[in-house]
Formats: structure tokens, C-alpha cells, sequence
């Protein structure tokens, strides 16, 4: 009988998996019977926006964690698809650090041209994932939200793609439940106007607070104070700017610092990350790690090493994100249909060890990029995704991270040339701080013109 495998969640890490299962069918493979449970109306994970915030309108916990006027925060040329370039999608060079609206299409454009949306069932959450030992089985139980129907199915593998920036980290602290003014995770941050004239804290160090601290300052905030816990960001700030060490209290509006400081404060944004979530796994299937880049358990940093039927992508913290994911995805694909031959437990425990004690040595950013970029390479070489320049993408990000640490609210606005083209793409219109308008339309070029048909469907 053909077999059958569960995707949970159709972000870009479960549509690589579906991307990956269609290429070999394309060339002539028998593949099993994919089904992908994805619990929001469309497809593109964290890159589908809503402006809802909480609970969704079937109670579901809203998964987004975008936000409006939100931009790609590296370059594109970095996570680019090796089997579907930008200049394809678009038809031309675009500039290198895109809205989210235009990543949404680009992720979107792949996988309907692949035809993989049937397999695909919207709106069904996956409660409940078992294994069965004596038939070797997986019963994956969904809720059907439209006709408010639960029902369980068997599969022989499960590939765990919900991501793990949505549930968001909140700690406490003194003072808090008597502060008169917001308190939100950024996971519920939606419009940096909402913030314009007033006076921010944001508690937390890295992309997050960076972003989020940059989109109040574009859109008009009075100030932007940033707590730390470990150390401060250190870029170049502009003038009403400041970083100070932790957040100890709070009396009314006004903040304590560590080092004896005070200021008062409208809103405070907690940019304290996100906690890996799997409400639907039992203990034995489930994993357990903070946000770091070699967690343990997976053997090549996707085969479940207690279960090897069952896999999970995108569980790293991530400087490549979708060609990684494509890499990883076409590994799962591999092992699924018998091509790669798995070690024993005790050997892909030891290959694990083996990269998370170069993790734990790692000193900084450009280190951590040549770890990830050398996980992507095995990963690319074991399988017949397109090989890539990995070198040259490790490259360009460390030149963005110098880009960052001359020039903050302006390293966007610099250009990358495409490890799949090779043309050098083109310098946006307008710079990052003046450009307000994030739609797809405004980035092209493109002039509101409603007869104008978009370039990916329901966007
Ligand atoms: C604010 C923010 C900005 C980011 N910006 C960038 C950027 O500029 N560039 C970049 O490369 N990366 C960025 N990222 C990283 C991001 O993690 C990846 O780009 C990518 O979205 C990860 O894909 P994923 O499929 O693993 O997870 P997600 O995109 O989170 O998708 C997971 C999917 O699983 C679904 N799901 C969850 N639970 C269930 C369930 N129980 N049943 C069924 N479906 C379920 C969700 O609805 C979702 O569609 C950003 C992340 C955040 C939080
Ligand atoms: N496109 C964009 O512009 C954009 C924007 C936002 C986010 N993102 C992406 O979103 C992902 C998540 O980023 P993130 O910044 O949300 O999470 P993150 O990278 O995991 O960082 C979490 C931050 O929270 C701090 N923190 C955690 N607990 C704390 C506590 N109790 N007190 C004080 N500080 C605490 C950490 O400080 P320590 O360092 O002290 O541990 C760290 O600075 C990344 O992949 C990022 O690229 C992208």
C-alpha cells in the first residue's frame, strides 16, 4: 500500500517538504500520499499577515508574528530558493531586502506553480499526534474548523513544520501589573504608528527588539529605550536612543534600570523571544530546546533520533531560513523513500553531539554563519537539491553584519549579487527610513492600477 505522511503546517518550511516530494515525482519518482495539516486559511506560515492578535475567530491562538511595514531583515540573495530564483518569479532583478508582502509572494509563486495546493487541507490544526508500537502507525488527529469536525488518520511518517516564532517568551517584572500604559510581546506587535509621539521601552536584544525598535523610530516615537540583559545591541543609534542595562521596576510610568537610572514610558514591547511549542506531541515525540542553532535529538538536525519516522524542520535558530529549509526538506524526502539508509540511534546521537560541542564553542555571529552554512552544505550534498553556492552566501552575510554595524537604519538600502544569477540586483527606489509604503505594488514599481493582475494568486 502507498504510504502516507502527515506535514503539520504549511509555512515555508512545510511547503519545501511538499516542494521536495513533487520534484521527484516531476522526475519519474512513486511517491506516498502527502497530506499537510495547516491551521490558518492560506498558506506561507508566519509570512500570511493578519492584524489579529490573541485569539483567532475560532479561538485558535493567532500564529503571525509580522507585523506591518515589516521588511526582510537580511538580504534575499541570502535565502533564495536554489530551484526557483527571484529574477523568475518577478521576471526581473529586484532590489535585496524586500517587504513581507513581496517574500509572501515569492514563497507563494513556487508552490503554485508546483501544484501542490490540494494537498494541502487549510484550516485544520493538528491536536494530537500518537504512535502506535504495535503497527508501527501514526494516528494524527485534527479539527476541522470550518465544519467544527474532529478526526484522526494513520500515517507511517510525520513531519513536524509549525515553526517556532509564535508562542511567545513573557517574563515578569516588578511593577508590571500596575503600569499605566501597554505591555505587549512582539508577537502582538502590529503597526508601529500606533506608537508615534510616545515614549518606548523595549526589553530584549536581538532582531525583534532591533526591528521593532527601528519601525517606532521610522514612524514618528518620541524615544526608544532599550533594556538588556546580557549586553547592549551597540549600533549606532540615532540620538533618541538610549540602551541600559536590565529592567528592575516599575512605579507607574516610570522604569529603574540595574544601574540606578529612571524614565518614564507610555508602552512597553517585550522583544524576549519565542518559547518551541508543540502542543499536539506526547512527551516521546516531542522536542525540547531553547532557540539555538544545533538542538539535540535530531539527527542532521531533522530525523527524530528516538523515532526516526518522524522528522522536524526549521527547529534551529536561523540565519539561513529558506534554502535551509529546502536542504532539510529534501534530506526528510530522502530518507522517506529508502534513498539515504539512516544510521543506528547510538550513531546519529553521536554525529549530533559531534555539532553541538562546535556549537557551544562558537565566538560570535561570523563563526555561527560558517556553522550553519557548513550544515547546509552536507545537507545540499546528500540529496539532489541544486547545489548552491553556500561560501559566497556565507559571505554576504557577513558583510551585511557589517553593513548593520556602519550604518543601522540604512543598511537596507545596499545591494547583493545573486549566487543564482549572478547579476548584481537593483538599488530600491527609495531609502529604507523615507519608504513608508511596504506593499508589493510600491517595491516593484508597479502603479496602483487595479486592473494590474498580481503576480502570485490570493495575495
Ligand atoms: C517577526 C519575524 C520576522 C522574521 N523575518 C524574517 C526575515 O526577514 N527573513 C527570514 O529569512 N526569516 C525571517 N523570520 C524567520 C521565520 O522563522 C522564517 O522566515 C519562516 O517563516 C519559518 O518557516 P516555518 O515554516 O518553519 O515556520 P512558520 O512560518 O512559523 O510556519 C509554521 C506554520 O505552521 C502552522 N501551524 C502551527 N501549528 C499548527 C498545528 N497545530 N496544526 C497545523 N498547522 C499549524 C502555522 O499556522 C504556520 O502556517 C522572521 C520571523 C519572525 C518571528
Ligand atoms: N525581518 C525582520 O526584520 C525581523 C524582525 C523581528 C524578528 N525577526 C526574526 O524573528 C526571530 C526571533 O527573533 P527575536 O528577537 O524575537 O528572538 P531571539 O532572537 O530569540 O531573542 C530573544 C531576546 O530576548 C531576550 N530575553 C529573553 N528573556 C529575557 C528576559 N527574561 N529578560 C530580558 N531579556 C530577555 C534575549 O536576551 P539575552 O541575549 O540576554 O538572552 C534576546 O535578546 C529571528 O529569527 C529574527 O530574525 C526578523
Amino acid at each position: 500500500m502507498r504510504k502516507r505522511v502527515a506535514v503539520v503546517g504549511a509555512g515555508p518550511s512545510g511547503l519545501a517538504q511538499l516542494r521536495a516530494f513533487e520534484s521527484a515525482r516531476a522526475k519519474g519518482a512513486e511517491i506516498p500520499e502527502i497530506v499537510c495539516f495547516e491551521k490558518q486559511e492560506d498558506w506561507g506560515g508566519l509570512w500570511n499577515y493578519t492584524w489579529r492578535t490573541g485569539l483567532d475567530e475560532y479561538g485558535e491562538p493567532v500564529h503571525c508574528s509580522m507585523y506591518r511595514y515589516l521588511w526582510s531583515n537580511g538580504p534575499k540573495e541570502c535565502l533564495e530558493f536554489a530551484d526557483y530564483s527571484f529574477e523568475e518569479h518577478f521576471g526581473k532583478a529586484i532590489p535585496s531586502y524586500p517587504p513581507r508582502a513581496v517574500l509572501w509572494d515569492y514563497i507563494k509563486g513556487r508552490v503554485e506553480k508546483s501544484g501542490v495546493r490540494d494537498w494541502c487541507r487549510f484550516r485544520t490544526p493538528v491536536r494530537a499526534v500518537d504512535y502506535n508500537e504495535q503497527d508501527g502507525k501514526f494516528t494524527v488527529t485534527v479539527k476541522d474548523l470550518r465544519r467544527q469536525h474532529v478526526y484522526s488518520e494513520e500515517f507511517d511518517h510525520v513531519v513536524v513544520a509549525n515553526g517556532h516564532f509564535s508562542t511567545p517568551n513573557v517574563p515578569a517584572f516588578e511593577g508590571f501589573s500596575t503600569f499605566n500604559g501597554r505591555i505587549l510581546h512582539s508577537h502582538d506587535f502590529r503597526d508601529a504608528v500606533e506608537f508615534k509621539d510616545k515614549d518606548i521601552l523595549i526589553i530584549g536584544t536581538s532582531y525583534s527588539a532591533e526591528d521593532i525598535g527601528s519601525q517606532c523610530w521610522k514612524y514618528g516615537c518620541k524615544s526608544v529605550t532599550v533594556s538588556y540583559r546580557t549586553k547592549p545591541m551597540g549600533f549606532d543609534w540615532p540620538d533618541n536612543w538610549t540602551e541600559v542595562p536590565l529592567l528592575q521596576k516599575v512605579e507607574n510610568k516610570t522604569c529603574t534600570f540595574a544601574d540606578g537610572t529612571t524614565k518614564e514610558v507610555d508602552a512597553i514591547i517585550l522583544c524576549t523571544g519565542y518559547l518551541h511549542n508543540f502542543p499536539f506531541l506526547p512527551d516521546s515525540l516531542r522536542l525540547e530546546t531553547s532557540n539555538r542553532l544545533w538542538p539535540l535529538g535530531l539527527f542532521k538536525g531533522v530525523v527524530w533520533e528516538s523515532n526516526p519516522k518522524m522528522f522536524y524542520l526549521g527547529m534551529q535558530d536561523q540565519f539561513y531560513t529558506f534554502n535551509m529549509f529546502d536542504a532539510q526538506a529534501w534530506f526528510v524526502r530522502d530518507v522517506i523513500l529508502d534513498r539515504i539508509k539512516l544510521p543506528s540511534s547510538g550513531d546519529m546521537a553521536k554525529d549530533s553531539m559531534q555539532w553541538r560541542k562546535r556549537e557551544e564553542k562558537l565566538q560570535g555571529p561570523t563563526e555561527q554563519i560558517y556553522f550553519q552554512g557548513d550544515y547546509v552544505k552536507q545537507l545540499v550534498a546528500a540529496t539532489d537539491y541544486p547545489s548552491f553556492n553556500v561560501d559566497a552566501v556565507n559571505e554576504m552575510f557577513i558583510e551585511w553584519e557589517h553593513h548593520k554595524a556602519e550604518d543601522i537604519m540604512g543598511y537596507r538600502n545596499n545591494t547583493y549579487t545573486s549566487v543564482l544569477t549572478g547579476n548584481s540586483q537593483p538599488v530600491h527606489h527609495t531609502p529604507w527610513v523615507e519608504a513608508m509604503d511596504d506593499s508589493l505594488e510600491s517595491y516593484l514599481g508597479i502603479e496602483s492600477d487595479s486592473k494590474k493582475p498580481a503576480l502570485s494568486s490570493k495575495r
